[in-house]
């Protein structure tokens, strides 16, 4: 039985349990999502309305559009996950929303609309850090607890995390420049693919040859990242076939290599220096092959571990939910501000 304390903004206690359907939403960059989760694993309802369409045309994510377009999405995704969850607020035991890291006005639309519920239900509100809530998605559907090594890879963030409990994790290393998804759409632009280039690039890569070029690892501290010289190298690779016809599968396969061996050297030096047996993915770049396909070969070596389902990898607010139910963080409180950077 999962029996977790919360403090409600009003002061009060309330008790969260395995029945405990606690809704959330997520609005932090270009994914408006709602979602209600039962005691923190089961989902009865998981929303996403998302406008990579809309930033398509633009190469990126323009902020002012996309809060515009979490406005226009936020009631129509809130009314559609109720429907779906069959259940209304009254049922609902906590709202949940995103509070940081992300964009500050399509953070502001996702948090007043949780905040909103929960005021107008009389529940509690439960403030979310964004990566807490990508580390979360794997509670979903599964029965895993702390301790474990996480390895958060996302557009904005790369990191290696010390999971010991609910209330006590750690970052014990990061990237020093571009974060993993960042580097694969830059990547991504570089050889003439449409944002966001990320998964069209791990596409590509399967089908070329991973040891056709011989890209730079980059020298940093023990669990710390770099990976703009990698894109730097890319870039003159690309330019040394000035005009010829460039090999792109072969280019991606390389790139694919490149990063993937690296973020599964250090998870491994991680989890043999902490002792750890659970390993986790987390973050929109765990949806890629061959990062999958590496981190899942430290079964062989007797580790668990853990990568959430594809549509949970991405933005969702499923994690949201999940995040708000198991771990303990510090914006349980109604007066709780957006933050943009982690
Ligand atoms: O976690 P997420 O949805 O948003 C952030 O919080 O950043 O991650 C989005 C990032 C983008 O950079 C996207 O290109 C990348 O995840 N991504 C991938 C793949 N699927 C998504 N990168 C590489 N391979 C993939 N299959
Ligand atoms: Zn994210």
């Amino acid at each position: 039985m999962n029996k977790i304390k919360k403090t409600l903004f009003s002061n009060n206690a309330v008790t969260l349990d395995n029945n405990s359907l606690i809704m959330a939403i997520e609005s932090s960059c270009d994914e408006t999502a709602c979602a209600i989760v039962k005691g923190g694993r089961e989902v009865l309802a998981n929303v996403v309305a998302s406008q990579i369409k809309i930033h398509e045309a633009y190469g990126g994510v323009i902020p002012e559009i996309a809060a515009r377009e979490h406005l226009e999405a936020v009631n129509v995704v809130i009314e559609e996950t109720f429907k779906q969850a069959g259940v209304t607020g009254r049922d609902i035991s906590a709202f949940a929303g995103t509070v940081g890291p992300g964009l500050v006005g399509c953070l502001l639309v996702g948090l007043n609309a949780a905040k909103t519920l929960a005021l107008a239900y009389d529940k509690p509100f439960i403030g979310v850090n964004h990566l807490n809530a990508h580390l979360a998605a794997n509670f979903i559907d599964t029965e895993l607890k702390p301790p474990f090594i996480a390895l958060l890879v996302s557009g904005g963030h790369t990191q290696i995390i010390k999971v010991s409990s609910y209330s006590d994790m750690e970052i014990i290393g990061e990237t020093i420049d571009d974060a993993v998804g960042e580097a694969y759409d830059k990547v991504a632009r570089l050889i003439g693919l449409p944002y966001p280039g990320g998964p069209k690039l791990d596409k590509l890569a399967q089908e070329g040859n991973p040891h056709a070029f011989k890209l730079p690892e980059a020298k940093v501290a023990e669990y710390d990242f770099s990976f703009s010289g990698l894109k730097t190298a890319v870039l003159r690779l690309v330019k040394s076939f000035d005009g010829k016809e460039m090999p792109v599968k072969d280019i991606c396969a390389s790139f694919q290599e490149c990063v993937s061996s690296t973020l599964f050297k250090k998870v491994k030096h991680a989890l043999e220096q902490s002792g750890y047996k659970q390993v986790v993915l987390a973050g929109g770049v765990a949806a890629n092959s061959e990062i999958r396909k590496k981190i899942f070969s430290l079964k062989d070596a007797g580790y668990d571990v853990y990568a959430p389902a594809m549509k949970y990898c991405t933005d969702n607010a499923s994690m949201v939910a999940s995040s708000a139910f198991f771990f303990n963080n510090t914006f349980d409180n109604i007066d709780v501000e957006v933050f943009s950077r982690g």
